[in-house]
């Protein structure tokens, strides 16, 4: 036992001695030279962010409407983590108010994606349907704020996110 044990730790100290290392720690030369500078990389834009959190929170309304409250907490949860990760390293957009947007998303983060996600988890569907719609309300809240207002998050669950419905042809027009 004792000389298995000497020969792994031989073994494992040749494969890792400075004359004989496993891999190279350093990327080669070519490929280093190519390496973009990370200003160079550009960053996903708040919009392309918010399509991934529209389909996600559709679907949690249709997941639920369907009882199908697991993936409906599911798409909750991936909602919160795009608002802790993606949505605070978006680039945000060029046109309309933005000032409001990092505080609102913070706010967002901390209040409504945890209570849409317990109320999936409950799995009740009142209780659901009441978070669906503050959250939906937080949407538009935001959206409102950034000169977005055409961008209707509906309030009930089960119909595609944003709101497509006709709309009257006077309303169309104004
Ligand atoms: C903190 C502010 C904020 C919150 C909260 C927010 N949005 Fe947005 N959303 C925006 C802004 C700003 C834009 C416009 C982005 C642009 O101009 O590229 C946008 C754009 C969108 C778009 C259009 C995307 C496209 O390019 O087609 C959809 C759909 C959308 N949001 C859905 C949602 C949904 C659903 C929620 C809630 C679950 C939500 N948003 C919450 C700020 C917010």
């Amino acid at each position: 036992m004792k000389i298995v044990v000497c020969i792994a730790v031989a073994a494992w100290a040749l494969s890792c001695s400075p004359g004989n290392p496993p891999f190279s720690r350093q990327a080669p030369a070519s490929l280093m030279s190519t390496a973009p500078t990370p200003a160079a990389v550009a960053r996903t834009g708040l919009g392309t962010v918010m399509a991934d959190v529209a389909r996600r929170f559709e679907l949690s309304g249709r997941a639920a409407v369907a009882n199908r409250f697991e993936l409906a907490e599911f798409e909750a949860g991936e909602i919160g983590e795009l608002f802790e990760t993606d949505v605070p390293a978006a680039e945000l957009p060029k046109e309309g108010p933005t000032a409001h947007i990092p505080g609102m998303a913070k706010a967002f983060l901390a209040t409504n994606a945890p209570d849409l996600q317990k109320a999936a988890a409950s799995k009740d569907r009142k209780t659901f349907d009441a978070a669906f719609q503050r959250t939906a309300a937080a949407c538009n809240g935001c959206h409102a704020a950034s000169a977005k207002g055409f961008i209707q998050i509906p309030v009930v669950a089960g119909k595609p996110v944003p709101e497509v419905d006709p709309v009257a042809p006077t309303e169309a027009a104004h």
